[in-house]
């Protein structure tokens, strides 16, 4: 099977690294890539965001399944145009991708599924924002109706604060604050069956003790020790079928990864958002525990063959990603330094330990900070606590100027707390 991985994140990477180990996978392409990337597979320059350009990137290469990883491309319609090109995609329809791409749609579709959410008020002016975050009270949750690359929420006690993102969004989402652990639980679906993989919570402040701004994510971990053992059952029945199902009773069903942000309230799970896409940087530590062989699931979500798939297989194992982000990210992060003691974690730590790469280029025989998240340090280990240490031995190898990354991503639930 050819492949082509559209992105050029830790979750390509992640991606990519799985599919190069399956058997199945004779070659495999990525568009556009990064440094790390390219070391596994051939990288190809694309506007992602041309569906055009990438469904003829598709039919050079031959690929018999294109997978697409960030949001932007499926909101995009990316996926719509492979699909009329008849080239079998991972990923959802425009339609389909707004789930991720409107909150407010996100809200309708729940709201039709009976799935339990935060309750909430869609606003356009300052005159409705104002009267909804008066009847919520603190903290305030006020979010960005469109995409906004992880950073459109706020969250705070301030009520100057929640009005001045408020006025600063076109249309807002204005909700009930939910109190309780996060879960990310991705599914993979053909439209109809519902394939749950396993959950992993990640850390979305920038410092430690969840201190400082949100982020795209600053590292990750599964499984989660803590949670009921049936909770993914739970989800299954009263969050993602009921959403794929409504999904596909409009007409547009959602073919791809439904990504469920879930939170663990005194009443019970609440969905926080929905993504249309593999999570960064939860589907690092997923997919390292994933034994079943990659391509085939996505070919089978991708031609609406899931129901015959055998039961996912998973390592026993526990995991752990730290994400080494740029100096001032999430700010404007500076970029173009160099990155150096990767080579030592490849001969020192792996293959518990390995470095996936985010934003980096390569330049002669350097490799270069291109981003805010650079790296995600992936390490698996018997348990939370020695995958922790693992990642951490490899994080200490590694030296870009001015970095930083959390020193407490899993440290509480490797504890036991
Ligand atoms: P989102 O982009 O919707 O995932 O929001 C980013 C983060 O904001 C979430 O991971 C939560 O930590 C927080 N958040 C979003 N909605 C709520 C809510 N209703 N109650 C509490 N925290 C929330
Ligand atoms: N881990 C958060 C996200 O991928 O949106």
């Amino acid at each position: 099977m050819k492949v082509l991985v559209i992105g050029s994140g830790a979750r390509e990477h992640a991606l990519c690294r799985s599919l190069s180990l399956d058997p199945a996978v004779t070659a495999l392409h990525c568009a556009p890539g990064n440094a790390g990337i390219a070391e596994i597979a051939e990288l190809h320059q694309v506007d992602i965001l041309d569906g055009a350009a990438v469904s003829a990137l598709a039919t050079r290469l031959e690929a018999d399944l294109v997978v697409v990883g960030p949001e932007a491309p499926l909101v995009a319609g990316v996926a719509d145009v492979l699909r009329e090109a008849g080239i079998p995609v991972f990923g959802p329809s425009k339609e389909a991708a707004r789930i991720e791409g409107s909150k407010a749609f996100a809200k309708d579709v729940m709201a039709h599924a009976d799935v339990p959410t935060a309750r909430s008020y869609v606003c356009t002016n300052a005159e409705e924002a104002d009267s909804a975050l008066a009847a919520f009270g603190a903290p305030y949750v006020v979010k960005d109706d469109g995409l906004a690359a992880g950073k459109g929420v706020v969250v705070t006690d301030d009520i100057e604060a929640a009005k001045a993102h408020a006025a600063r969004c076109e249309r807002v989402v204005i909700e009930e604050y939910l109190d309780g652990p996060e879960v990310s639980l991705f599914a993979v679906t053909d439209g109809e069956t519902v394939l749950p993989l396993q959950p992993a919570q990640d850390f979305k402040r920038a410092f430690d003790g969840d201190a400082g701004p949100n982020t795209g994510g600053m590292g990750a971990y599964s499984p989660l020790p803590w949670a009921d053992p049936a909770l993914v059952d739970e989800v299954v029945r009263t969050v993602l079928q009921p959403t794929v199902d409504e999904m596909r009773r409009r007409g547009t069903p959602f073919v791809g990864l439904l990504y469920a942000g879930l939170a663990i309230t005194s009443r019970g799970v609440r969905v926080i958002e929905f993504n249309a896409r593999f999570g960064d940087p939860e589907t690092q530590v997923v997919l390292a525990r994933l034994q079943t062989p990659l391509a085939g699931v996505l070919m089978a979500a991708a031609t609406g063959h899931l129901a015959d798939l055998e039961p996912l297989r998973w390592s026993d194992e526990a995991a752990v990603t730290v994400v080494v982000a740029s100096h001032n990210y999430p700010g404007t992060p500076r970029t173009g330094d160099p990155i150096t003691g990767l080579d030592e974690v490849a001969a020192q730590d792996a293959p518990h330990a390995y470095v996936l790469h985010a934003g980096t280029r390569r330049e002669g025989d350097s490799v270069l900070s291109a981003g805010g998240r650079v790296l995600s340090v992936t390490a698996t280990g018997k348990d939370l606590a020695e995958a922790r240490d693992r990642a951490y031995t490899a994080v200490g190898r590694i030296h870009l100027d001015g970095s930083h990354h959390r020193t407490d991503i899993a440290a509480k639930a490797a504890a036991g707390a």
